[in-house]
Order: structure tokens, then sequence, then C-alpha cells
């Protein structure tokens, strides 16, 4: 691996969440009590996966977020440190540290609720704070595990200086605020958010399609609709027509993270200056990859991993 003066560097404003993970032959009705096989604490959060991915996968990273004054900040604070991100924009708030309450069943399906704790004390202000962070990045990636406000101060300052902007819309409850679309570079839902963001249905490859004409329309420049086993639906700059990038076949364990993985990985690609279409390839091998392993953080493939050389 380069050293880290020469690596080029992604910046994520995000959550970080202690993951509560139980693992069960399937995922509850309302009202009934189930009985799990395992259960496990992890480092979650889909900006911390997403930060933990790109550092892994070859990019210099630094993390702008919040944790709160406990075990579990310290836990994720040094676990993002012993990847080699740079944490001096990762604050302590008031609040505990976010969680995340996982369920993982037989099919290697997941249901997650997030309680967001100190994520929600990441404000504009913090972004104001810490905007050096995001000028010495070529790509900074957003979600939407920190408050509305935030993430639109983010997307916006990272358009002002010239960066390649990623905003992972999860969890997407609805269609995003207009303003937001020209901000974005790429757009990278997955099947449910693409739904969520356009009201159309979004079952398959085509429907994907359709979803990322309409949110083209309304001004992101690219959309990647991420289809799991599927792969990946397309829809680029300057392109006649959607490609489908299909998916690398294993035998999944456990898709928590898959997304945060490729889109680590798609984003320490562009930001070395790969192509669009090797960055996609290079991000759906390390997908693949991690949903052959359970955990969030943990599953997440080294650049080393993926046989990439150096
Ligand atoms: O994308 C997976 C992540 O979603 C988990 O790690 C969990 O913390 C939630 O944020």
């Amino acid at each position: 691996m380069a050293s880290n003066e020469t690596r080029s560097r992604v910046a994520v404003v995000g959550s970080l969440n202690m993951d509560l993970v139980a693992r069960a032959p399937r995922l509850p009705h309302p009202g009934e009590t189930l009985a799990g096989r395992t259960f496990a604490q992890v480092a979650g959060g889909k900006g911390g996966n997403q930060a933990v991915a790109a550092a892994r996968l070859g990019a210099q990273v630094s993390m702008l977020g919040c944790v709160g004054a406990d075990g579990n900040g310290v836990q994720l604070r040094a676990g993002l440190e012993a990847e080699g991100i740079d944490c001096a924009a990762l604050e302590t708030g008031k609040a505990a540290t976010g969680v995340a309450l996982i369920i993982v069943d037989d099919a290697s399906q997941n249901a997650i609720v997030i309680v967001a704790g100190s994520n929600g004390e990441v404000t504009p202000e913090t972004i104001a704070r810490h905007e050096p962070v995001l000028a010495a990045a070529e790509v900074v990636i957003c979600q939407l595990e920190t408050p509305p406000d935030t993430v639109r101060a983010a997307l916006a300052a990272a358009r002002r200086l010239g960066k390649t902007v990623i905003l992972n819309p999860a969890p997407a409850t609805g269609p995003l605020p207009a303003d937001w679309l020209p901000l974005i570079d790429y757009l990278i839902p997955n099947e449910l958010e693409a739904a969520a963001l356009t009201g159309l249905p979004v079952d398959t490859p085509e429907d994907a399609a359709k979803a990322a004409a309409a949110l083209r329309a309304a001004g992101a420049r690219n959309v990647l609709v991420t289809l799991g086993a599927r792969g990946v639906q397309a829809t680029l700059d300057g392109a006649a027509a959607a490609t489908l990038y299909e998916a690398p076949k294993v035998k999944a364990v456990d898709t928590t993270a898959a997304g945060d993985t490729f889109i680590g990985g798609f984003a320490a690609q562009l930001a070395q200056g790969a192509s669009v279409e090797t960055a996609i390839r290079f991000a759906q091998r390390a997908a693949a990859l991690s949903v052959t392993r359970p955990g969030a953080q943990p599953s997440i493939p080294t650049r080393a991993e993926l046989g990439a050389s150096d």
C-alpha cells in the first residue's frame, strides 16, 4: 500500500453505531418473541462502515461525526484509529453513542432499528468547524443517519469546494429536498431507497433504471441503484441507457454493510482516479466478499484480500 502522503483522500460525514446483532431463524412477527441463535456486538453505522471500507480498500480517510462519552464511543473511535482513519473531526457529544439493533435471519437478510444518539449532534456548525477536512479530500461521502440540515450543509460545502460528492440516501423515508440533487455527483440508493425517493416501484433492474431516470431528471448527475445479488444498475451522465453490472455470485451469510462496502470501495477508487466502470467492478468484488462474513465492519475486506496490487 502507498504511504499516507500519496494515498488519495476520502472524507466521510456520517454516523457511528454500536451494532447489537442477534441471529435468528427468521425475522420476528409483530408481538412475537423468537429464540435467537447467537449475539454479537460489533462496530457499525453507515458512516463508520463506509470510512472503514474506503480505508481498507486503499484511501486515506477522515471521519467527520460524533460519538458519545461512553464505552461504545471509545471503542468505535479506537476501531477507526486502528484502521489509520483520521479522527480529528470526530467529536464527542453529550448523548449516548448511536446504537443499531440488528436481526439477521437464516436467509442472510436483516432488519435494523437505529437509535441516533450522538449522531444527532452532528450539526451544520460541525461541518463548518471541520471544513478543512472536506477541503483536503478528493471525494466526500454522506448518508442520512445524521440530521438533514447537517447532510445538506455537508453536500453544499463539498460542492462549493469542488469535490466529488457521493450521497448514500440511507435510510430513506421519502423524496430528497429538491435543492439537494444538483449537489450530488453520485446518488447511490438500494432498491428500497430508490422506491422511497421516487414513489416508483423498484423490484427489477428495469424499474431501477426508471427510478434513476426520474432522479437524474430532478438533478442528480449519476445514479447507481444497488440491487443486492442482482448487481448494480448504473445510469451515468452522458450514457444513452442504464447499464446493469452483475454481481459476483457468492454464498451470502450476512448482507449487513454490503452497501457500505460498495460505497467505500467505489469512493476509494474514484479518489485514485479510476474510471467509473473500474470503480463499480472493484466495489462489487469487495461487497461480494463482505456478504460471505458476519457483522458490519468485521466483514469488510482489504485490498490485499481482493488481490489488488499496491
Ligand atoms: O448499513 C449497515 C449499518 O446500518 C449498520 O452497521 C447499522 O449500524 C446501521 O447504521
